[in-house]
């Protein structure tokens, strides 16, 4: 996977099949067993550790479950202030004014800083943890399903918001979500994840007609059906055969003998097109 600066990869797939493992791995909070991640060229984990930190600043993750992942005991004032005072040390009326002028960037009102989490609503308390990714200015920024815990209004709101933060920042994302719409509105490029592997992508977000990983026809034929795909998730075994050959064979409508035995590579199609099947 790649990802330019200023640009943003839609990465989607079912429930479980390693989305939010593979963010963690990006952000720097899980070690990879096997594979790089490089920040500017530069591996990630193999870096000095005063290196680090100042990796922290530059990776920022925004996560789906807003209420878990602040501290009940913080108000938006001391959750945007954080990041502000342990990377660039603002006190003050310093650090007050940047926290008014992030809570602004995501429109809520200044009168918000005193507010705890619970005084918040969900798509309210999303745009605190939003402003708290942007404080340390990062140049890359994971954001793991930041709409599913919101309403459609919502939802269209917080996508705007990331997108005006994209273009005014240059800031980079990956975007994980289940929801084929949002991804298509806000990414550039797309990649489809099955069991931990990439199955198909496409680095111009325009050609996401093109899609043709059967798996990947199966989620567009499922779009805005919720709960459809958990019907043939019993079909999923953990045998032999899904080991050793492609992981989506026994519920893929083409597979063959040689999906069975052999896993496909992920091969170059067209160009910005990659597509791990045999039988596209
Ligand atoms: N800390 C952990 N220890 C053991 N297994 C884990 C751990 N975290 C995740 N897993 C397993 O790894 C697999 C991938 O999980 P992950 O959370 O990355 O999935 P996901 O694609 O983000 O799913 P969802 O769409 O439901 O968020 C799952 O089978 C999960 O149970
Ligand atoms: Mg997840």
């Amino acid at each position: 996977m790649n990802i330019e600066k200023g640009r943003c990869l839609g990465l989607v797939g079912e429930s479980g099949c390693g989305k939010s493992t593979l963010g963690r791995m990006i952000s720097g909070m899980e070690r990879p067993d096997t594979g790089s991640v490089l920040l500017d060229g530069l591996d990630i984990y193999n870096k000095p550790s005063r290196e680090i930190r100042a990796l922290r600043r530059e990776i920022q993750i925004v996560f789906q479950d807003s209420m878990a992942s602040v501290d009940p005991r913080m108000n938006a004032d001391a959750i945007i202030s954080e990041p502000l005072i342990n990377f660039y040390g603002l006190k003050g009326q310093c650090l007050d004014d940047r926290v008014s002028e992030l809570l602004d960037m995501v429109c809520l009102p200044d009168g918000d800083k005193t507010k705890y989490p619970f005084q918040f609503s969900g798509g309210q308390l999303q745009r605190v943890c939003i402003a708290r990714a942007l404080a340390s200015e990062p140049s890359f920024i994971v954001l793991d399903e930041p709409l599913s815990s919101l309403d459609v209004s919502v939802q269209a709101q917080i996508l705007n918001l990331l997108s005006d933060v994209k273009k005014a920042t240059d800031v980079s994302y990956l975007l994980i979500s289940h929801d084929l719409e949002a991804v298509y509105y806000l990414s550039d490029s797309i990649c489809v994840m099955y069991a931990g592997m990439v199955m198909e992508s496409i680095e111009d977000i325009g050609d996401f007609y093109k899609l043709k990983h059967p798996y990947s026809l199966k989620l567009l034929s499922l779009r805005g059906k919720c709960g459809a795909d958990s019907t043939d998730i019993e079909n999923v075994s953990d045998s032999e055969d899904r080991i050793k050959g492609c992981p989506y064979y026994s519920r893929c409508p083409k597979h063959s003998e040689q999906c069975k035995n052999a896993l496909p590579s992920l091969e170059k199609i067209e160009e910005g097109h990659y597509i791990r099947c045999y039988n596209y």
